[in-house]
């Protein structure tokens, strides 16, 4: 019998590349997503889509009776600054929200869980690669939630058996190549979604912030997993939480660190045109360099990232323009 796993965020940008593999694997796919920033044209054919949100309480507990074998719960605000200036968006969305899902989950005996966490959680790095041993202290409220809502199912595991598997993705980036995914942000706030509407004429330009960081070029060093792998690791979650239930906390990055300037010099030779840019000075909170440690997640899940060449991630997004 196929798995029935509800997909909370299912329409996001990094929820419908993950209900298209799940769909791939295999699996029954129900997706609850609010359409406040996904878009329902991104839900795979085969998928069945309930909009609601996860503060509805009455809509969740209803939607989790349906037989529900597991849960992949991605529906978060994630804007690391606005997190800093309306934290109270946040607690409500990410924490009260998650612990609805929680409830949910007890009140209707579903199990397993797979969470969307991020390496916010860390903060500033202390030695890179970060494994998942490194010190934990956000330095934005957006980390916070993400680190809370872990330490809430750290609690449920204990108390209630609900076993997880919290995935801390370092930087999405890209997009399925077979083109079935094309939604954008309508606010993009992250350098390769900005550099995009640089390149298509949408956005003048983009800085580059800071070139007097301690790396190679004194750009920002960040380690960029494209959102394939990164549902592709969704999926293996759910199977090891099905076989092993047991609970685990994984990083999910290439171990790769590529510097904004390479970015920059990357997506130039993948489009074939100069874009425009200045540097400006360094953004509040930006640490010189972040990659990712993800042993764990290679023996655990026996995951591994695929795209491995920055050039390849680049063209996976020109792909969709
Ligand atoms: N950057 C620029 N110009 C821009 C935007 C970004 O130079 O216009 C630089 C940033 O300073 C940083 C790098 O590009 O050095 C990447 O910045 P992003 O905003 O794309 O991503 P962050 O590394 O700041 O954060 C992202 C997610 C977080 C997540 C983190 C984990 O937004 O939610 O990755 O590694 F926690």
């Amino acid at each position: 019998m196929k798995k029935k796993i509800l997909v909370i965020g299912g329409a996001g940008y990094i929820g419908s590349h993950v209900v298209k593999k799940l769909l791939e694997d295999g699996f029954e796919v129900l997706v609850y997503d609010n359409l406040s920033s996904g878009y329902e044209d991104n839900i795979s054919k085969g998928a069945f889509f309930i909009k609601g949100d996860i503060l509805d309480e009455e809509q969740l507990n209803e939607v989790m009776s349906q037989n529900i074998d597991g849960v992949v719960h991605l529906a978060a605000k994630k804007a690391v600054g606005e997190s800093m200036e309306k934290p109270e968006i946040y607690a409500k969305n990410n924490l009260t929200g998650s612990l609805n899902i929680l409830n949910a989950m007890i009140n209707n005996n579903v199990k397993y869980i797979v969470f969307s966490s991020s390496a916010a959680v860390y903060g500033m790095p202390q030695y890179t690669p970060i494994d998942e041993k490194h010190p934990i202290m956000p330095i934005n409220y957006y980390g916070y939630t993400k680190r809370a809502i872990e330490e809430n199912l750290e609690w449920f595991d204990k108390l209630n058996k609900i076993r997880f598997v919290s995935l801390r993705y370092f930087n999405a980036v890209g997009y399925a190549e077979d083109k079935s995914i094309r939604g954008k942000e309508k606010n993009p706030q992250n350098l390769l979604p900005i550099i995009m509407e640089v390149a298509t004429g949408k956005r003048k330009d983009f800085s580059i912030f800071g070139n007097d960081y301690n790396t190679c070029d004194g750009t920002c060093i960040r380690d960029y997993i494209h959102v394939t792998d990164l549902a592709k690791a969704h999926s293996l979650a759910l199977d090891k939480l099905f076989c092993a239930d047991k609970s685990y906390t994984l990083n999910l990055g290439t171990g790769l660190g590529t510097s904004v300037k390479e970015i920059v010099d990357a997506t130039e030779k993948v489009i074939g045109k100069k874009l425009n840019y200045s540097y400006a000075s360094r953004r509040l909170g930006d640490p010189d360099m972040l990659t990712a440690n993800a042993t764990l997640a290679s023996e655990v899940l026996g995951w591994a990232p695929e795209y491995t060449d920055i050039s390849r991630i680049i063209s996976t997004i020109w792909n969709i323009e």
